[in-house]
């Protein structure tokens, strides 16, 4: 995965009806390890990172770059969402698109509140790269997932089978130019 390219970034902070998307922060550190080191959030994911490596490697500000944003709850971070490009040609499909990654913790599940953030970054991305579609990868096991994937408009393009598990591919079609 690449980064997104030639946008404007950071934004200013984008405000939902709960929520507020910006870039990383040094306050979110501890929450990125908790996210990095959850074994409930990597169920589907490969599997978590053990918390003492995180803490020794972690710098003391999390990384920034264009397309990673934090979502805040009340002045606190409850996930994170990615956009990066995918540079992996193995899936001719997703190859040089823009992916869209989302984590949260999970006492933030059951709320919308992924749902909600995703549409707002989403939103964001069809105002910075006009014209783009936006794809997703996610194990079709992910329940969870699936059904987030399926409300932001994301259809599928393919399943395959890749990690152990079988990958459940989608695609949003690119926003209509805006007039
Ligand atoms: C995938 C993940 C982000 C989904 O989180 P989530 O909280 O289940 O997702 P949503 O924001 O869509 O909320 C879902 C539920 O909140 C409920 N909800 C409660 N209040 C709500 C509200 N005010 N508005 C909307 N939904 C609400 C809904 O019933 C909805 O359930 P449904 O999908 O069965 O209808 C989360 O499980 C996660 O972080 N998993 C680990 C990381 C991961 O696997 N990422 C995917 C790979 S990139």
């Amino acid at each position: 995965m690449s980064d997104l390219g030639p946008v404007a970034w950071p934004p200013e902070p984008i405000a939902t009806e709960r929520l507020v998307l910006r870039e990383p922060a040094a306050r979110d550190r501890a929450t990125f390890i908790d996210l990095l080191a959850s074994p409930e959030v990597h169920t589907y994911l490969g599997g978590p990172r053990e918390r003492e490596e995180l803490e020794l490697e972690m710098p003391r500000a999390p990384e920034r770059w264009p397309g990673s944003f934090v979502v805040e709850l009340d002045g606190a971070m409850i996930g994170q969402i990615l956009l990066r490009r995918a540079t992996d040609d193995r899936r001719p499909a997703a190859a040089g698109k823009v992916d869209l990654g989302f984590l949260f913790l999970p006492d933030a599940w059951g709320n919308g509140y992924a749902a909600e953030a995703c549409a707002a970054a989403l939103d964001w991305f069809d105002g910075a790269l006009p014209g783009e579609p936006v794809v997703l990868t996610t194990q079709s096991a992910n329940v969870g997932s699936m059904r987030l994937a399926e409300k932001l408009g994301f259809t599928e393009v393919e399943r395959f089978e890749a990690w152990g598990a079988e990958q459940w591919l989608g695609q949003r079609p690119a926003a209509a130019p805006a007039g």
